[in-house]
């Protein structure tokens, strides 16, 4: 790939087949995480910086988008820096800066996008716009030698998607979810029996040491590679309303839940594995962090199958899996007018 400079519209070749050392600084900023990374190569991570906003929005019971992009103000500046310090580079060593352009919040995305450009104009280097979901695959590229094509299986709060991937750039989306995503189901059944926010974690906690055969909770029944689970979370709050006010077995729907949802999920990632032929899968988001998920996918490597998955802090929001995508990708956003967005 080549990319200019902003002011002195130099070449830079970015990407596996640019021959030289690349060193990649991003920003993300789309919902609740402010984080800045440098990576060499888009795989190996030399810097690292997550500011967390959980402690904001614990009291509120989820995320409040104007707070947020108030506290990712205040901690930009803050991040970019201990990722200088951090790597020991200094900016002039840096081969181009990236930053999330969207899905996500749109004041948030604001924030981290235009630090990036910023970066970018004032060190005369590319700047590089990334799409959030490419990124949290792309993390599966940090500390692995994985290459496409790979079948995906992309989890997080906003996503639930099974994505082909056939080469760095081409990926298809072939299944997602027609109502919830696996995480806002997770948020939304954990706040229903009372678990304070993130809900998806405490729940995953919980359910681990509960009995998922406890009760019987129904599977989404769609077409093709797609998901439903508002139904699930209907069901879940029938179950807790017929507990009519006694003390509710928490770690006990906890796991009938999970068990629900893994099983859904994995059952229809089998489906495009087997139907399109793949050897290789993957699962991204931050919902990739959850056990069971992870245990379920990572079962399928006694079906013969080789099953990757990012490590936990590469699942949930950070700027690696940014930088990552910016040197692999060339589905990426060049312009440096792009405008953040909302909606995949
Ligand atoms: O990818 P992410 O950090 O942000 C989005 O891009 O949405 O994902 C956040 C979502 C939240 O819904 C959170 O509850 C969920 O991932 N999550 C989990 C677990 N860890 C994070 N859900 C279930 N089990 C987990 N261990
Ligand atoms: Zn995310």
């Amino acid at each position: 790939m080549e990319k200019k400079t902003l002011f002195s519209e130099k070449i830079v070749k970015i990407g596996p087949d640019s021959g030289y050392d690349n060193y990649i600084m991003a920003i993300e900023s789309s919902c609740d995480e402010t984080a800045c990374a440098i990576v060499k190569n888009g795989r190996e991570v030399v810097a690292n910086i997550v500011a967390s906003q959980i402690k904001t929005h614990e009291k509120f019971g989820g995320v409040i988008p104007e707070i947020a992009a108030r506290e990712h103000l205040d901690a930009i500046n803050v991040v970019v820096q201990e990722a200088f310090n951090q790597s020991g580079l200094t900016p002039d060593k840096i081969t181009a800066f990236a930053g999330t352009v969207g899905p996500g919040l749109v004041g948030c995305l604001l924030v981290g996008l235009n630090a990036a450009k910023t970066l970018a104009l004032t060190h005369d280097k590319p700047f590089i716009g990334v799409n959030h979901l490419n990124a949290h695959l792309c993390a599966n590229y940090i500390d692995t030698e994985l290459r496409p094509p790979f079948m995906a299986l992309l989890v997080s709060g906003g996503h639930t998607q099974i994505i082909d991937v056939e080469s760095y750039s081409k990926q298809t989306i072939i299944g997602e979810t027609i109502d919830d995503a696996v995480g806002e189901a997770y948020d939304k059944v954990a706040r229903l029996i009372g678990l304070p926010y993130p809900g998806g974690p405490r729940l995953d906690k919980l359910a681990q040491v509960g009995n998922s055969k406890a009760f019987e909770l129904p599977e989404g029944k769609v077409d093709g590679y797609n998901f439903s689970f508002s139904g699930l979370k209907t069901a879940v709050l029938r179950l807790v309303k017929s507990f009519d006010g006694k003390e509710l077995p928490v770690n006990d729907i906890c796991a009938s839940f999970q068990e629900c949802v893994s099983k859904t999920l994995v059952k229809k990632l089998k489906k495009a594995l087997q139907e399109r032929g793949y050897k290789q899968v993957v699962i991204a988001g931050g919902v990739a962090a959850n056990s069971e998920i992870r245990k379920k996918v990572f079962a399928l490597e006694n079906e013969g199958y080789h099953v990757c998955a990012p490590a936990m802090k590469y699942c949930t929001d950070n700027a690696s899996m940014v930088a990552s995508c910016a040197y692999f990708n060339t589905n990426t956003f060049d312009d440096i007018d792009v405008e953040v967005f909302s909606r995949a």
